[in-house]
């Protein structure tokens, strides 16, 4: 899909579709105004009907307005203009998308109105292009597009008010393509089903990706390095099953010159390929579902490519240890006690409880680059889902202002989190007898017993743990990969390579 910034007059704007901005009440928005006096009033008269009352996400398609170049007009209710936030224009312009599909409109120029209150015009012009790219998304891996599938929007040009804002705008237009190309590809990998989407698959995807951009370089250690290093615990989790472990580890390297000795930026995803629970198996409701237990892993692909395709300026390095977990003979019992990286030791209670084992050791091998900063990400818990329902992910941290951060690129990109405690007063439910620690923590506060957990092994640097149990994908009818939390950690990144947004 194309995007381009546009200005100048827009009554003679060519296009086979002009979106314009309508309020509640309803009142034209600024670029609206300007059609209206440029077609001698036909769309003040248009709202003089009733057809369009402004009330947010409605449509209305007009044809032929008078000395109007542009072939139609979609004129989309924003709401009341003092409410509109950006939540509110995202349903909005989620309505237009739609409704251009259905009329096969392949080619739009959208007139922005005003930012909304909460946001600026770079961020308008990215969410926009986020939104509109995000919306042509098909998965095509396993099946054909249907035939009769309306055709996709091609191209987007956007125009502004203020020409002297071009730059601003077209950056804003290159970060949104650049996040959107990072959250299809996790999307992509999400969506494939666990016997394409293996350990060994997503490390060629990743030596893929290692060949696309110069400036990413690619390792994956097998099951043999892993055994060397003293991966107890990872190990232990492929063990039960036929397809190798893979441990992928991305170093995108960009910080100037000037700050060569500044320290990595680090994101570990749990790339669980298939989750049947192992011995301590799934009931089979949904669990298909479980092929999406690589999400976390998926996000921090979709980040590099974020990264690599914005050019930022900073050091970051992806870690995705991918395993599968099924029941075998050599799977875990429970029970059975093994010996992480850390040189802790693990009482494996549920081996459902697996993502942890896989990141306790990844969270430890992530030491040696000495890093300003890890974020895991990791379908960890159904207890998030329990706590927090669908909207948030959730956020794990002991550093008050390090969560301050992440929650504002979280709010500011529209994937937001929501944090939840991380005592040490729950370290005790993880107390064993047998080991030094239990790989579950009871009935009680389960997401923040898994977080815990990890906590013990991410004490050599500034963390954060992001369980993105309940937003990596939709479950009922619109079932698919969400590519969540990829706007976040681009929007983190952006303002941590201190790029204006
Ligand atoms: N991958 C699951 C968590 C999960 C379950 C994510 C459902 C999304 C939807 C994880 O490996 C798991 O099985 N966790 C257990 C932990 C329990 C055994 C302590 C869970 O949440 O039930
Ligand atoms: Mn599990
Ligand atoms: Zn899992």
């Amino acid at each position: 899909m194309e995007f381009k910034i546009k200005h100048g007059d827009l009554a003679k704007a060519k296009t086979p579709c002009l979106i314009l901005g309508v309020y509640a009440k309803p009142k034209l928005s600024g670029p609206a105004e300007v059609i209206d006096k440029a077609s001698g009033g036909a769309l003040s008269a248009l709202l003089q009907r009733g057809d369009m009352t402004g009330s947010r996400a409605s449509c209305v398609v007009a044809y032929d307005l008078p000395d109007i170049a542009a072939e139609r007009i979609l004129l989309l209710g924003l709401g009341k203009r003092k409410e509109l936030d950006r939540s509110g224009f995202d349903k909005a312009f989620a309505a237009a998308l739609a409704r251009l599909s259905e009329i096969s409109v392949t080619d739009a120029l959208f007139a922005l109105p005003k930012p909304p209150k909460d946001m600026n015009l770079y961020k308008l012009v990215r969410q926009t292009v986020m939104q509109a790219a995000q919306a042509n998304y098909r998965y095509e891996h396993t099946k054909e597009p249907a035939k009769d599938a309306p055709p996709q929007l091609q191209n987007l040009s956007i125009w502004i008010a203020n020409k002297d804002q071009d730059a601003v705008a077209t950056r804003a237009a290159t970060h949104g393509k650049a996040i959107a190309d990072g959250i299809e590809l996790t999307r992509d990998l999400g969506n494939l089903p666990g016997n394409i989407c293996t350990p060994s698959y997503l490390a060629e995807q990743a030596t893929a990706l290692g060949e696309r951009y110069a400036a990413l370089s690619v390792e994956v250690l097998e099951e043999a390095d892993m055994e060397e290093l003293g991966m107890g615990a990872l190990l232990s989790v492929s063990r039960g099953s036929r397809e190798p472990a893979k441990f992928i580890i991305m170093r995108y390297s960009c910080a100037p010159i000037s700050q060569q000795d500044n320290k990595p930026v680090v994101l570990v995803g749990k790339g669980l390929t298939f989750d049947a629970g192992g011995i301590s198996i799934k009931p089979s409701e949904a669990m298909d579902e479980m092929k999406y237990d690589m999400a976390g892993g998926a996000s921090v692909f979709g980040a590099m490519v974020a990264a690599c395709e914005l050019q930022l300026p900073i050091d970051l390095i992806g870690v995705v240890p991918s395993s599968e977990n099924l029941p075998d003979g050599a799977a875990n019992k429970p029970g059975d006690i093994v010996k992480s990286l850390s040189g802790q030791t693990i009482e494996i209670l549920n081996t459902d409880a697996e993502g942890r084992l896989i990141l306790c050791d990844a969270l430890t091998y992530v030491e040696r680059f000495d890093p300003a900063l890890v974020v895991d990400m990791a379908t960890l818990t159904g207890a998030c889902i329990v706590a927090l329902g669908r909207h948030p992910s959730g956020l794990f941290t002991a550093d008050d202002e390090l969560a301050t951060e992440i929650s504002a690129a979280g709010e500011a990109a529209g994937d937001r989190v929501w944090r939840l405690p991380l005592w040490d007063d729950y370290q005790q439910q993880l107390d064993s007898n047998f080991a030094d620690m239990a790989n579950i923590g009871g009935r009680d506060a389960g997401a923040i017993t898994a977080a815990a957990f990890l906590s013990r092994y991410a004490k050599k640097y500034p963390w954060a743990h992001l369980d993105i149990a309940g937003t990596a994908w939709l479950t009922g009818k619109p079932k698919g990969a969400t590519g969540r939390p990829v706007a976040l950690l681009s929007e983190l990144l952006i303002r941590r390579a201190g790029i204006e947004t």
